[in-house]
């Protein structure tokens, strides 16, 4: 179709009266993909540059370079900006759970500089951020116990999710807390996410809401799966927000490697299923707070790469030249057309 794609409106605007629209970008982003960026989306988060290892590498050393110039590119912009994350097991510096001789410290010793952190981290950027991630990624995938074994739950049990929360309050009570999580939809871990909100809002822990990471793909999971997770996070009384969001083309280890662009039935398929979600997250508008995609063009994907090595993906909806995909052009038509 020929359609003259300047004229379309921008994301942010085709969906402004129900979410907010962002994208994680990282230093060289803000650069490369700068118009793409401030015209069609009205949100950011620091693709890394605000984890625990780039911001803190050693106990007295802060290093907030790269994340100042991304929330210096928000306030410029005039753009949201979320902040990723402060608990994670991964990319995580590794003195926050040793003593100098190498051993693992005690409970308290964790609590206090996880404190030390949280309060130095989330204060700096109150004028900039109004949503973290508090915790990421605590919930196991498989299996019967709820959370994932780490450095943190060998420390400090299962309590150190609670306690992270109360730190960022105590540091910017006017943000949003987040739990944030991947396979959100897949039924299993779906509802033990569940029991552990449950349980953190009976604890009277701070949380307001959920990060459904949606790092999904076009077969999996499937529409109804992504409905019921919305549902039951939803009656939980938290708000939601998509946090990662992409479509890749493949199925998660399907070893196709021999593509340098996308076939055309791949991009129509995509197209279709993109404009099916964002149906169902307008349906849940009055719950779904915002939509981060994890980049915002296919010139920059982290699924380049991961989890199969040389192979490309194209998961969003501007192509590598930035115009718009098949996948914009549908929503572009679907949404505008409902207004
Ligand atoms: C997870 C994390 C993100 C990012 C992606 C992969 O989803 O939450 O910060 O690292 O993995 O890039």
């Amino acid at each position: 179709m020929n359609r003259d794609t300047d004229q379309a409106r921008a994301l942010k605007e085709l969906f402004e009266d129900d979410f907010l629209i962002g994208a994680a970008v990282n230093p060289r982003t803000i650069g490369t993909q700068e118009n793409l960026l401030t015209r069609h989306f009205n949100c950011i988060t620091a693709e890394n540059e605000m984890k625990f290892i780039n911001v803190h590498p050693e106990e007295d050393r802060y290093t907030f370079g790269d994340a100042d110039r991304l929330a210096d590119f928000a306030r410029k912009h005039g753009m949201k900006m979320r902040g990723h994350t402060l608990v994670w097991h991964n990319q995580t510096s590794d003195w926050l759970f040793r003593s100098k001789s190498g051993e693992l410290v005690d409970k308290a010793t964790l609590f206090s500089r996880l404190k030390a952190h949280i309060d130095t981290v989330v204060k700096r950027y109150k004028n900039d951020i109004y949503a973290w991630d508090v915790v990421n990624e605590a919930i196991a995938d498989e299996g019967e116990s709820r959370l994932r074994s780490s450095l943190w739950t060998e420390i400090a049990g299962t309590e150190f999710i609670a306690e992270a929360f109360r730190y960022a309050h105590e540091a910017d009570p006017n943000a949003l807390l987040f739990y944030n999580d991947y396979n959100e939809s897949h039924p299993h871990k779906r509802d033990k996410i569940v029991a552990l909100l449950r349980s953190l809002l009976e604890q009277g822990v701070p949380i307001h809401g959920v990060g459904l990471q949606a790092h999904w793909n076009l077969y999996d999971p499937g529409l109804d799966d992504i409905r019921a997770a919305i549902e039951k996070y939803a009656s939980l009384g938290l708000r939601l927000q998509l946090t990662e969001l992409d479509l890749s083309l493949f199925r998660f280890d399907d070893r196709r490697t021999d593509l340098t662009s996308p076939p055309a039935e791949l991009l129509e398929l995509q197209a279709e299923r993109y404009e099916a979600i964002f149906r169902l997250l307008q349906e849940y508008r009055a719950s779904i707070d915002s939509v981060t995609f994890w980049g915002a063009a296919d010139d920059y994907t982290w699924l380049d790469d991961f989890p199969v090595r040389g192979r490309k993906n194209w998961p969003f909806l501007f192509d590598e030249r930035h115009q718009q995909k098949p996948a914009f052009h549908r929503i572009a038509g679907a949404f505008a057309a409902a207004d």
